[in-house]
């Protein structure tokens, strides 16, 4: 079992059990505040934007340049935490990954 650390849209923490294989997407999806994933993961509407912490950040995949062109439209983009979690696949080496979702835009 994986265990994600994440603070909802309204600034509550939860601990969230993460579903290896998927994309992060999935496992936070399923909160009251967490992310609203509208495309259903296809890579274009951005609401699953969120903001991994390090040193998880930086061990991700480089972004590609689609995920890239949504994320740095929104007013909330930081350079080096903003992520779309459709495009993350969840695996069982992210235990303990601190996971915050970002705003409504
Ligand atoms: S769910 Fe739409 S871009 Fe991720």
């Amino acid at each position: 079992m994986a265990l994600i650390h994440v603070i909802d849209s309204e600034g509550e923490e939860h601990e969230v059990e993460g579903q290896i294989g998927l994309s992060l997407m999935e496992s936070l999806r399923d909160l009251d505040n967490g992310t609203l994933a509208l495309c259903g993961g296809m890579c274009s509407c951005a609401t699953c934007h969120c903001f991994i912490e390090e040193p998880w950040a930086s061990s991700l995949s480089e972004r590609q340049d689609d995920e890239l062109e949504l994320l740095e439209d929104l007013d909330s983009f930081k350079k080096d935490q903003s992520r779309l979690s459709c495009q993350i696949e969840f695996t069982e080496d992210m235990d303990g990954m601190r996971v915050q979702i970002a705003p409504d835009e």
